[in-house]
């Protein structure tokens, strides 16, 4: 089946009633029949029907054997790095969401687990610092916010080689474009508030696994089971509505990224754009290899940090905002947002500055969106020269 029809159709098996959309199942706990019966659902934090139909519907857009809807991404990869163990070792990209280097640096270190950071696009690199303790390759391509591609079948190849799990963060495509497990991946992780969502009305996350019978899923099974980190049934609806149409939308947000990016790269004020969609983005050969769009975030930098700083104000339509995925079009801040707490070296390696803005491409219309950008651009470059 095409994934934009799995998409609107789901895994839905019908009740009496024959309900079109999936019922929402409040219910926190279940009648037994009798002694030693179960209708299959007994506890709601360990199964409800709702989020079951969730499960199974990811589970098959991923091409994985089971997932779980969790309450964030953060719960989503908080579950990745719960099943290391004390003496065990981390290799992420060094280019990635702060909030994943925070729960490394800051929570995981109190229990032994080590990280290093590298650039994954360079699979030299990567070799040269994967090592015996390393049980876990944590990836996101494109990266966060420079938009670097790494192979993932070349370093589903590095990490077996090296008895580690490659995990992929695949919220910046979602599986309409990219399906990691598919590509050699042991694990995808998720922020479902991102594409999945849609409509920043959301916060989920989602874990995927290649192998139901695994010891990484037995872990996990294990985990949400006695942690609870489950999501609850109304927000599993919304993410079910919200699935039916992420086809559609990351199509035209690929389209119109397409457009943008081409017009930012002729503004006089921008200096970089970082949008994977460009055939001379050196990722681009790969990205068109291993994905079947190239999704809809751009970076770009601007001459100077007072501009950067000054369109931020200047926005009429789009939103200065964190996040990313949703209709409505963002643009964030990463050094004082999104990458605030990045440690200052991982900031230098990979040249994300003050300089650099990050642009969520929503579902508006694409004149609209460059109208916006170009007023604010010219305002900010007026502003900022008056302030010199
Ligand atoms: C790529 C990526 N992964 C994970 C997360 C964390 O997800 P959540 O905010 O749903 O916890 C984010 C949040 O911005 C993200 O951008």
């Amino acid at each position: 089946m095409n994934d934009t029809t799995l998409e609107i159709h789901g895994c839905h098996q019908f009740d009496e009633a024959g309900s079109i959309s999936t019922p929402i199942h409040l219910s926190a706990t279940y009648r037994h029949p009798g002694f030693h019966q179960s209708t299959g659902y007994d506890y709601g934090r360990v199964a409800n029907p709702t989020r079951t139909e969730l499960e199974q519907l990811i589970a098959k857009l991923e091409r994985g054997e089971r997932s779980w809807a969790l309450s964030s991404g953060m719960a989503a990869i908080n579950m990745v790095f719960h099943t290391f163990r004390p003496g065990d070792h981390i290799l992420l990209s060094e280019d990635l969401y702060g909030g994943t280097v925070r729960l490394a640096n800051d929570i995981y270190t109190r229990y032994g687990v080590t990280a290093d950071y590298v650039d994954t696009s360079d699979l030299s690199a990567v070799n040269d610092a994967i090592h015996p303790k390393t049980r876990g390759l944590f990836i996101e391509t494109p990266s966060n916010p420079m938009m670097r591609i790494s192979d993932i079948c070349a370093l589903a190849d590095i990490a077996h080689k090296n008895n580690a799990l490659l995990i992929v963060d695949n919220t910046f495509l979602s599986p309409h474009f990219q399906k990691p497990l598919t590509l050699g991946a042991d694990i995808v992780v998720h922020s479902g508030t991102k594409y999945l969502c849609g409509h920043n009305d959301c916060i989920a996350g989602f874990l995927v696994v290649r192998d139901a019978n695994s010891a990484a899923a037995k872990d996990f099974e294990l985990l949400i089971k006695s942690e609870g980190p489950n999501l609850g049934p109304i927000d599993s609806w919304l993410m079910l509505r919200s699935i039916k149409t992420l086809g559609i939308r990351v199509e035209r947000q690929a389209e119109t990224s397409l457009q943008i990016a081409e017009w930012l790269r002729k503004q006089d004020a921008v200096t970089d754009v970082y949008y994977v969609g460009l055939p001379d983005h050196p990722g681009y050969a790969l990205q068109q290899k291993q994905a079947s769009g190239n999704g809809s975030m751009i970076s770009f930098k601007v001459k100077s940090a007072a501009v950067a700083q000054a369109l931020l104000g200047e926005l009429k339509l789009i939103c200065f905002a964190e996040s990313l995925g949703g209709v409505e079009s963002l643009l964030t801040y990463p050094i004082a947002q999104t990458h605030a707490e990045m440690p200052k070296e991982l900031l230098e390696r990979t040249g994300l500055d003050d300089r650099l803005l990050r642009f969520s491409v929503g579902l508006e219309d694409a004149a609209d969106l460059i109208a916006d950008l170009d007023q604010a651009l010219q305002a900010a470059v007026k502003q900022a020269g008056k302030d010199e």
